[in-house]
């Protein structure tokens, strides 16, 4: 166990799985007592037996992070349970339809991936940035991609999302700079997590294999390794980095 985050608050939308559930797992690791958050119970409260096993701290709540009254509730359960918020990874985020252009993309599908994945996080901000002014400070990290930096086809709405998670947390780094909140996101390429199953038609299909061989790499990521960079950005390590997006691509975008 490192002590970065000694003392510390944490909060992880999303928690219950992939990224969220190893970044869960590495904020706690590193000393933070650790909200987990999402709409499934089991892989949540799983989440937390993963931590309490490795002698960390930490609680389940449930929310959806589309419904503003979850994450007042979020935030405040959090506060109450204790006693300040310090730390928040905006992770949670959905896919959307997979393999549809442009003209054949759905206003039910907009709709649902701009709820989870920009109102969430500009909900989440809200509310957690109200808690840590009350602190005097804290650290934000949104959870963003490779899409919200360069297109791909079939996920236009999907990578309209994430470029607008990069603006938010530009804008809420200025704003809360001289308050001593940074905001910076994560940009992961291809991790293997169920998002990436979803995404790819299962580990191993074919398209599993190309995506995997467009990382100079010549893999993809695991959740652990982008778990690490958010670590890095929620500690006092980074106290000088905000507003900043940290690229963990394996080189995609380096092309
Ligand atoms: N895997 C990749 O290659 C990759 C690359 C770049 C960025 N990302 C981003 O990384 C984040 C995590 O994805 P992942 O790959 O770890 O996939 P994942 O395992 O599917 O995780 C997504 C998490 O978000 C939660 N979630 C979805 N909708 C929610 C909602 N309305 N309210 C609360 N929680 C919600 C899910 O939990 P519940 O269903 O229980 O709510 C789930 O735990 C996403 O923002 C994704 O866009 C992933």
């Amino acid at each position: 166990m490192n002590r970065l985050l000694e003392d510390k608050v944490a909060l992880v939308t999303g928690g219950g799985t992939g990224i969220g559930r190893a970044s869960a797992l590495a904020l706690a690791n590193a000393g933070a007592k650790v909200v987990v958050s999402g709409r499934r119970e089991k892989e949540g409260f799983e989440t937390i037996g993963l931590i309490k096993r490795n002698g960390g701290q930490g609680t389940f709540i449930k929310a959806d992070v589309s419904k503003e009254s979850d994450l007042e509730v979020l935030v405040a359960q959090t506060v109450a349970t204790y006693g300040r918020l310090d730390v928040a990874f905006n992770n949670a985020g959905i896919e959307g339809e997979v393999g549809k252009q442009t003209h054949e993309q759905s206003l039910a599908n907009y709709r649902a991936v701009m709820d989870t994945n920009v109102l969430g996080v500009l909900l989440a901000m809200k509310h957690e940035i109200g808690a840590m002014l009350k602190n005097g400070g804290g650290a934000i990290v949104n959870n963003a991609s490779v899409g919200g930096l360069i297109g791909f086809p079939g996920v236009s709405v999907y990578v309209a999302s994430k470029h607008a998670v990069l603006g938010l947390t530009k804008t809420a780094a200025l704003e809360y700079a001289k308050q001593g909140i940074r905001v910076n996101a994560v940009a992961p390429g291809g991790v293997e997590t169920p998002m990436l199953h979803r995404f790819t038609g299962g580990p191993r299909t074919e398209f599993f294999n190309q995506l995997a061989g467009m990382h100079p790499v010549g893999r993809l990521g695991r959740p652990d390794e982008i778990a690490e960079a958010v670590l890095w950005l929620c500690s006092d390590k980074a106290s000088f980095v905000t507003g900043l997006t940290l690229t963990a691509d394996g080189g995609w975008t380096a092309q």
